[in-house]
């Protein structure tokens, strides 16, 4: 293929550099389209459109492959833990041995947070929906270190605020959830691992021992690390976009979370357990559901299916669907919810609407199941996915920093009102 594109308007030829990435996926160059035309694209929903070049992850949407930084999912799920992969995401290489424990070091000695922000909790109302808390205490690192509001300061500083925010998100994720409890707070345990540490300060009592259960904390890193990136999504988009116009690292991770929390987007999940408890309490007849989300009049969607980019299957989905069935048998759980999720599942792969626009069950379908077994309530499934996205956004923040990436800035195409006078 040749390495420029011809677009002819009224008659004239004009040329656009083709871009090929290293998967040898194709786009047409058109920053000077407008320059050279006058015409803008327009494109909504950004479709069709590629807002950067990125070397973090690769996704083939048809072949349903994802990778972060090259490793497969499916490798880096049976073999690394979370801060291993998110190491791999924020700096672009799998840590060595030492690198690996002087990072999990620093992330410990960062877990406690300024006792202030324990006052800023206090004023939220036990019914604040978790996602509001969790983006409002990481907004709120802006003014306890007021020199990470400079994202131009050096190399150094900003790592201290990438360990900083990786090291105090799960307590902020456990805060949160304390908070909709009305329970006290637990503070870290430097001697647990990531997700050991973030099991006890959610679910230990101060009356009660607490040991961390291999089983959930296995489960749960894995969870973590299959959500850790997605190249180019809503909530990473808005990551990008928010730190584009140079605001801090703290800020644009606060709207990202804002970004990840609707139900298109991260809130699936909780969105997902919602609707196989509605059909369950209905009597759990799937195809009346299935009819529901198939009619054009009604505005029910099959939660957890369909995905903007997978057109064959999500390979995550794969991955938590197995992880789903062994955590439950290991803890001896039965859950009525995966019934009626296996029954849904097999109806929509076996009916022509879904078959047709190539809906699959997508990384929310499952993971709320494997969240309730572990005892995490619905209204912190999201919190869980901003934690395991942390990384993510972390790496897409720095590579749009490190690259220089202009402010992102959309056009449009208006349609208003043309001049007029106000009247009289
Ligand atoms: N149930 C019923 N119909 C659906 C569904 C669904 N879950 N998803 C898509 N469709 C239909 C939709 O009505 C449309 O039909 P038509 O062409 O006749 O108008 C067609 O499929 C294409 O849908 P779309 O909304 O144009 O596709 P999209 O790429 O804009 O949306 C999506 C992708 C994920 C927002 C959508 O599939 C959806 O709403 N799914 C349910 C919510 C969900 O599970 N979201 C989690 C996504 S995975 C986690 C993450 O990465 O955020």
């Amino acid at each position: 293929m040749s390495d420029q594109i011809e677009i002819i308007v009224n008659g004239s030829t004009h040329s656009f550099p083709l871009i090929t990435g290293s998967e040898n996926e194709s786009a047409i160059d058109i920053s000077k389209l407008r320059a050279q035309t006058g015409l803008i694209t327009i494109d909504p929903g950004f479709k069709n459109t590629g807002s950067t070049k990125s070397a973090i992850t690769f996704l083939d949407g048809e072949k349903g492959i994802l990778r972060y930084r090259g490793y497969a999912i499916e490798e880096l799920a049976e073999r690394s833990s979370f801060l291993e992969v998110s190491y791999l995401l924020i700096f672009g290489k799998l840590p060595s041995e030492q690198e690996f424990k002087v990072f999990t070091k620093e992330i410990t000695n960062h877990t406690l947070v300024h006792e202030d922000i324990k006052t800023i909790l206090d004023g939220f109302p036990s019914n604040a929906h978790p996602m509001g808390v969790l983006s409002s205490l990481v907004c709120s690192l802006t003014a306890f270190y007021p020199a990470s509001l400079d994202p131009n300061r050096s190399a150094e500083a900003v790592n201290l605020s990438i360990l900083r925010i990786l090291a105090k998100m799960p307590t902020f994720a456990a805060w949160a959830y304390k908070n909709k409890m009305g329970h006290p707070v637990n503070y870290p345990d430097n001697r647990l691992d990531y997700c050991g540490n973030f099991l006890k300060m959610m679910f230990s009592l101060p009356t009660e021992d607490f040991e961390v259960d291999p089983v959930i904390s296995e489960a749960l890193d894995k969870l973590l690390i299959l959500h850790a990136d997605h190249e180019q999504n809503c909530s990473a988009s808005t990551v990008r976009i928010v730190g584009s116009s140079q605001a801090s690292l703290y800020a644009s991770i606060s709207a990202g979370i804002n970004a990840l929390w609707g139900p298109l987007h991260g809130g699936a999940n909780q969105a997902v357990i919602e609707m196989l408890e509605n059909i369950r309490k209905d009597g759990g007849d799937t195809q009346k559901y299935l009819n529901k989300a198939k009619d054009k009049q009604d505005p029910f969607r099959l939660m957890g299916f369909g995905h903007r980019v997978y057109k064959n299957f999500d390979p995550r989905a794969k991955i938590i669907k197995k992880a789903a069935d062994q955590v439950l048998e290991k803890l001896g759980i039965q859950d009525p919810v995966l019934d009626i999720a296996k029954k849904l599942e097999d109806a929509a792969l076996n009916d022509p609407y879904f078959i047709e626009k190539k809906l699959y069950p997508n990384v929310d379908f499952y993971s709320g199941i494997i969240y309730r077994a572990m005892g995490i309530p619905t209204e912190m499934f999201t919190v869980m996915f901003a934690l395991g996205r942390l990384p993510g956004w972390i790496a897409q923040w720095k590579e749009m920093r490190e690259n220089n990436e202009p402010i992102g800035r959309p056009r449009q195409i208006y349609t208003g009102k043309n001049l007029r006078k106000i009247d009289g």
